[in-house]
């Protein structure tokens, strides 16, 4: 091995990669080559391997033919690389090709279901009088759903409220959110404003405005000196809200074992606008909700004492103001998830 054998080996495997480079079909067998040639045990470093046999001032020589075959291989590979790969770019670029101008699949976008969002609605209202929403069991004690709020077993009140039962004795299905009014008195210290919004469950024979499962919204609040002119105030402005400014509202008389007095809430027919129609029974109004005073039994069941503090209560169904509001006629159709009824409250 002599400076000539390496030279001529060093002018070989120029010429050889250098056809081999042009010759190269992609970008993968490109790097294949290169890594067989320039690689740390490449044919290059081979040949170099040599130099240790040749004649000290013969070795520079070497390195020096060496260095310039690299080079110019090394550019011959990189020219070639981005032929290469600008062709691959372009090929999968035109196989990947997006139409965007093909109209997209569109997203089903959901709402929420009427009751829920008419308990919202509320919710939105009283929290501005500075109510704030709690949470309540719908499995609960007959003593917390009846005794506590004045409803002792055997009471005829109790027809009020057909009931469904658990398996375990002594529980049952809450008829109404009122029993979270005790839960509440129980652990906060008046004063006390709350909103118990929640479902309810009644044995009933269903029609068009009876159902075994509805929501409540319940509101309870007790403080010294609480009045039945703040009650009045407070539904008024509820109502005003709710319904439209111009709105005529009335209290009636009515009965609840838990509140006394208790009254009915009237709101002006939304139809008629109180002259009297078939939707409001021809009486020109239309009942929202039942409400009235806190009754001290009650209040002391809550831990309360009736002699420091008043309160007033108030029950109302989400689904009939619902019903009122946007002329609905079948309570039913809150239940039969029917896309059809569901999908006009977006
Ligand atoms: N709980 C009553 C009902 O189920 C409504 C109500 C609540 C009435 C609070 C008065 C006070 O009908």
């Amino acid at each position: 091995m002599d400076l000539a054998d390496l030279t001529r080996d060093l002018d070989t495997l120029r010429d050889e990669t250098l056809a081999a480079v042009a010759a190269a079909p992609d970008a993968a067998a490109l790097d294949a080559l290169e890594l067989d040639v320039l690689g740390k045990k490449g044919r290059l470093t081979g040949i170099l391997r040599g130099i240790g046999a040749l004649a000290p001032e013969d070795r520079p020589k070497v390195g020096a033919i060496a260095n310039v075959v690299r080079v110019k291989l090394e550019t011959a590979l990189a020219e070639r690389g981005t032929t290469l790969r600008g062709g691959e770019l372009t090929a999968r670029l035109a196989a990947e090709a997006v139409d965007v101008t093909l109209p997209g699949r569109p997203l089903r976008r959901g709402s929420l279901h009427p009751s829920i969002e008419a308990m919202s609605e509320i919710a939105a209202i009283f929290e501005q009088f500075g109510f704030v929403t709690y949470e309540s069991p719908e499995i609960e004690d007959d003593v917390t759903n009846f005794q506590m709020l004045n409803i002792p077993p055997d009471h005829p009140a109790r027809d009020l409220w057909d009931t469904l039962y658990v398996d375990v004795e002594g529980r049952l299905l809450r008829t109404h959110t009122s029993p979270g009014q005790i839960h509440v008195m129980r652990t906060e210290t008046p004063p006390i404003r709350a909103l118990l919004p929640g479902r309810c469950y009644r044995y009933e024979s269903i029609d068009a405005s009876h159902a075994s499962e509805f929501f409540q919204v319940e509101g309870l609040m007790v403080d010294e000196g609480t009045t039945m002119a703040d009650l009045k105030g407070l539904l008024d402005q509820f109502a005003k809200a709710m319904f439209g400014s111009d709105k005529r509202t009335r209290f009636r008389p009515g009965y609840y074992p838990f509140t006394e007095p208790s009254v009915a809430f009237d709101v002006e027919c939304l139809v008629c606008g109180g002259g009297g129609c078939p939707a409001c029974g021809r009486t020109g109004w239309m009942t929202i909700l039942g409400a009235g005073m806190v009754h001290p039994v009650v209040l002391q069941y809550g831990g309360l004492d009736p002699e420091r503090y008043q309160g007033f209560a108030f029950g109302m169904g989400p689904e009939r103001i619902k019903m009122l509001k946007h002329g609905i006629t079948d309570l039913r159709l809150f239940l039969d998830d029917d896309l059809r009824f569901l999908e006009q409250f977006r």
